[in-house]
């Protein structure tokens, strides 16, 4: 990181020099640190549309571009040619393995996936009509009340213990999510398979029939936990530092990031976005439905971006997997599927959408080719989630290992009640 000429702020007849930082790639950022000591203001910044809040070498975004790098790596050629578990070494350790380097990864990767017996009797807690979201927030934090081997975070072989654990154990939890929710005996983890396998084996077998998979769906399944493995400071992720910051352990961190995730805004958005494609039904309704859109009666689900100005580059991807998928399950005419292409092509035509750069987003294109492959749309921002899992936790050692890191402390505007003195209930009227 590199530093330019120093910006200066003017405030009443006080004038401060406030260092630029340069990163690698991306616009430059003024070093506000000292501005408070040394005007007695703040900045105001809610939403945090112009605030970085931290220094990371992990993920880059160029919204306006459409680019999206892991450690310097293009989504689509990871997608393309990388695997997820190899996509979680790159985002945990900075660089792309050596075989030698990813063999005992896998491994202990692979041989974390089992849950302590006990931790199975949680899930029969909660009703079976609960949202697997709920389930994973209780069952992600109640990890901490298991392995307590691993929750110093000061010590780095915990933490690369936590890291894994958190990796391996997704998956299990998220398809005893879903047995739970369908009434299905739970499927323990197979250690000769690869971790999307293993994943769709335990959420698609049955005792009486095992899951026979289908290579295309299996690669399907991977291509789409790479697209959503990390994303910079996004709210979830910003939610797991600011948890972190605090010195909480990383199973209650990732459990915060799950909750903010959940958000319609943020991960929830492939549920609604499914939600909405089965409520127009067919393409005569799009234009109707972008009028209701117009008039800010409901939003496009799946469309817009606080960051990307342009498609979203992970879309691209997801819309070809949509259409492999559809191919491998024999519905290549799927309806649902042509009213997203349709409705796509008319918002992007339409002024309405050209004017505010809004664009497709992952979840335009996920729900579509999840359902496809035989998940509920509750399960959705739960496959999000586990994939995001890395992510979040390559975000958070980083930050734990960050000489310079504080617990994090927003200020405020207070436009509240001036000072007063309290009045008793006999004279309050
Ligand atoms: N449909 C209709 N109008 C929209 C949409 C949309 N999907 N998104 C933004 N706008 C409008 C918004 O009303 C505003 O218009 P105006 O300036 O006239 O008031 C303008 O575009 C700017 O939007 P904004 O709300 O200021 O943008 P933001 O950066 O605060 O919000 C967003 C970003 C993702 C929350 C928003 O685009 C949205 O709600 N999209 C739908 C939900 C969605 O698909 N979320 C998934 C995001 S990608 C995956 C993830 O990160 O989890």
């Amino acid at each position: 990181m590199s530093q330019t000429n120093p910006a200066k702020i003017t405030l009443g007849d006080k004038t401060v020099d406030l260092p630029v930082m340069k990163g690698t790639l991306g616009p430059d950022v003024v070093d506000i640190r000292k501005l408070y000591a040394e005007t007695d203001a703040f900045t105001y910044d809610p939403g945090f549309t112009s605030t970085a809040s931290c220094e990371s070498k992990i993920t880059f975004i160029d919204g306006d571009k459409g680019v999206l790098l892991h450690r310097g790596y293009p989504i689509g050629q990871l997608a393309e040619q990388s695997s997820f578990l190899e996509t979680c070494y790159l985002l945990l350790h900075g660089e792309l393995p050596t075989a030698a380097e990813f063999e005992p990864f896998e491994t202990s990767i692979t041989r974390h996936t089992m849950l302590h017996e006990q931790f199975d009797r949680f899930f029969s807690g909660f009703r079976r009509d609960a949202h697997p979201m709920a389930i994973m927030t209780g069952a992600v934090g109640a990890l901490s009340a298991f392995y307590h081997d691993s929750l110093d975070i000061h010590d780095l072989k915990q933490r690369e213990i936590s890291a894994h654990r958190l990796i391996a154990k997704m998956p299990t939890i998220a398809a005893r999510a879903y047995k739970y929710s369908v009434g299905q005996p739970f499927v323990h983890p197979r250690n000769n398979l690869s971790y999307s396998e293993n994943f769709l084996r335990m959420c698609f077998a049955v005792p009486a029939e095992d899951y026979v998979a289908n290579p295309i769906l299996t690669k399907a399944m991977d291509r789409i936990f790479i697209l959503h493995a990390d994303h910079e400071q996004n709210a979830s992720t910003s939610t797991v530092r600011l948890a972190g910051s605090s010195g909480a352990n990383p199973f209650a961190c990732i459990a915060a990031g799950i909750a903010c995730l959940w958000g319609p805004s943020h991960g929830g958005a492939n549920e609604e976005a499914l939600n909405m494609l089965k409520e127009i039904g067919t393409p005569e309704r799009i234009p109707e439905f972008i009028e209701g859109v117009k008039a800010r009666k409901y939003k496009l689900m799946g469309f817009g971006h606080r960051v990307y100005k342009n498609y979203d580059p992970r879309a691209t991807v997801m819309k070809q997997s949509a259409d492999e998928v559809l191919e491998a399950v024999g519905d290549k005419n799927d309806p649902l599927f042509q009213v997203a292409k349709e409705l796509e092509q008319i918002a992007l035509k339409d002024e309405f959408f050209i004017e505010r750069k809004l664009y497709p987003n992952v979840d335009f294109y996920s729900g579509i080719t999840l359902s496809a492959m035989g998940f509920p749309t509750t399960m959705f921002t739960v496959l999000f989630a586990l994939a995001r899992t890395v992510g979040w936790i390559a975000q958070w050692k980083e930050m734990i290992e960050d000489p310079g890191q504080k617990i994090g402390r927003p200020r405020q505007l207070y436009t509240g009640s001036g000072p007063r003195d309290y009045v008793p209930v006999s004279q309050r009227g």
